[in-house]
């Protein structure tokens, strides 16, 4: 099976982006490559981080163009043009159209840092998600990697892990520990997963297969 080129899109910090770099440093990302990084904001730190480890950078960012659409289509040329298999939504802050999930069925996986169906769903993004849990008072929150589908956060499960929320947690303190738990740990093993031909979706489910889905 060919190595799986993968074009992981950012809008911020990127630490997610980090994770995907570490783990493939180590030789957990098998059968895939980060091929390009890909930010919505020109300045996004996740850009250096990128620089620093060698990847291709670009930046497409929402305001040169008139609608999502425009944009969406703009990204899906250029993600054929550079012979993208995956997409990774790390932290990406720009809903696309819907143009992106059929240029790649099955293949665009998010990372949303609470356990979906909870808190998910247009307007949770970053930080409000770990006030909405807060503010809701759950005890436990964590941190979930989907397919992306035509429905906003509302694609197949591919992993989840729980985090707890502890006693006098603010919404940062809440985030880091998603993050450092949850987020960094599952958005490569689902990265690697998929490289290697091992997700099998199911209608809603996905399975993992012990041995490639060839
Ligand atoms: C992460 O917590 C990610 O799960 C979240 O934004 C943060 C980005 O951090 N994504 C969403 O809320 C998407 N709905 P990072 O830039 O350091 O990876």
């Amino acid at each position: 099976m060919s190595v799986k080129r993968i074009a992981v899109l950012v809008s911020g910090g990127g630490t997610n982006l980090q994770a995907l770099i570490d783990a493939q440093r180590r030789g957990e990302m098998i059968n895939g490559e980060i091929a390009a990084v890909i930010s919505s904001k020109p300045g996004a730190y996740a850009l250096e981080r990128a620089a620093r480890a060698g990847i291709p950078a670009y930046v497409t960012a929402r305001k040169d163009y008139p609608s999502s659409r425009d944009m969406t289509a703009a990204l899906v040329e250029q993600l054929k043009r550079l012979g993208i298999d995956l997409v990774v939504l790390a932290g990406f802050m720009v809903i696309l159209t819907e143009e992106m999930v059929r240029a790649y069925p099955n293949a665009i996986l998010n990372v949303h840092p609470a356990l979906i169906p909870s808190f998910c769903g247009e307007g949770y993004y970053g930080l409000h998600v770990h006030e909405k849990a807060l503010e809701y008072g759950v005890k436990v929150s964590g941190a979930t990697v989907h397919f992306v589908s035509e429905e906003c956060d509302g694609g197949p499960i591919v992993l989840q892990k729980a985090v707890p929320v502890e006693e006098g947690d603010t919404p940062e303190t809440l985030q880091r520990r998603i993050m450092e738990q949850a987020e960094w740990v599952i958005l490569p093993e689902a990265v690697s997963l998929f490289c290697q031909g091992r997700l099998r979706v199911e209608g809603r489910a996905v399975r993992i297969l012990n041995q490639p889905n060839l």
